[in-house]
């Protein structure tokens, strides 16, 4: 089902979702600061971030190198706390939780993508997948997963079911890594420099199974990247400079996978 293409009957009219319907926040930070400390050397990653995500979006968050994209990426995804601001996901303050609380919230509603895909060499395509579903078996939170397969076939990997990561190239890997990541329907998918070890057509298949996960599961996606190519398939793109948001815009008419260029 495509959320883009959802319309809703009031009335005898039909609108599309999109218009007059606010999008529900699901994330809001306030005045995120974030200092590492190492020996006397005190470095600010972040110095002040104000934001708001709302559920179903995809948003780049773009940024070059040390600017402070990936300690931002983690704190949303409760990896790290910030040194001082708030964060909130819905009704969950990350700010005060403790690391069991964490747990708990990254296990119930996250999804992570790394630069590099951290599958299990001895287990195929699907036992990686289904690994993340067993993982949350037990959990009385947990909701439905998705059957693996299904999830492989999302990223346009079901004919990779039986491979191993040996016999997959790297945007192969990544997008086992994507199916991984959603099989529990996440809320959210935090996903750091995704097809930053992929050449451009790779990387753009990458970007496609990424979009198509946003798309018929509705998770607000967050791809942080020094990509600026990138921007162009984000409903949203907000850039990070220096450890501060510089600029948000919107995209009116974000364009398919396919058509990027970079
Ligand atoms: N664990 C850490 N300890 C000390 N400094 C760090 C750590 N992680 C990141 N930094 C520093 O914080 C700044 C922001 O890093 P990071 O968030 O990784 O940026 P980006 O992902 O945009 O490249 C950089 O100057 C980096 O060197
Ligand atoms: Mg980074």
């Amino acid at each position: 089902m495509s959320r883009r293409g959802a319309a809703v009957q009031l009335g005898g009219d039909t609108f599309p979702l999109e218009v007059g319907v606010a999008k529900r926040t699901v994330f809001h930070a306030r005045g995120l600061t974030r200092t590492y400390r190492v020996g006397d050397v005190e470095v600010q990653a972040l110095r002040g971030i104000d934001l708001e995500l709302a559920a179903g979006e995809f948003v780049v968050i773009l940024g070059p190198s040390g600017s402070g994209k990936s300690t931002l990426l983690n704190i949303l995804g409760g990896l790290d706390a910030p040194t001082s601001g708030t964060v909130r996901f819905e009704d969950h303050d990350l700010t005060g939780a403790d690391a069991r609380a964490l747990t708990q919230y990254r296990r119930e509603h996250v999804g992570f993508v790394f630069q590099f895909y951290n599958l299990i060499p001895s287990l195929t395509a699907l036992e990686n997948v289904a690994l993340a579903t067993e993982l949350a078996h037990g959990d009385p939170h947990a909701r439905a997963a998705q059957d693996p397969a299904e999830a492989l076939r999302l990223v346009g990997m079901g004919d990779r079911l039986d491979h191993f990561p040996s016999q997959l190239s790297g945007g192969e890997q990544q997008r086992v890594a994507i199916a991984r990541a959603v099989v529990k329907k996440p809320d959210v998918l935090l996903c750091d420099e995704p097809t930053g070890a992929l050449d451009f057509e790779t990387g753009k298949l990458v970007l496609d199974a990424l979009r198509r996960a946003n798309r018929e599961l509705g998770t607000l996606t967050v791809v942080i990247t020094h990509n600026a190519g990138i921007s162009a398939m984000a409903d949203r793109t907000l850039r990070l400079r220096s450890g501060r948001i510089v600029d948000e815009s919107r995209n009116a008419s974000p364009v398919e996978p396919a058509a990027l260029n970079w």
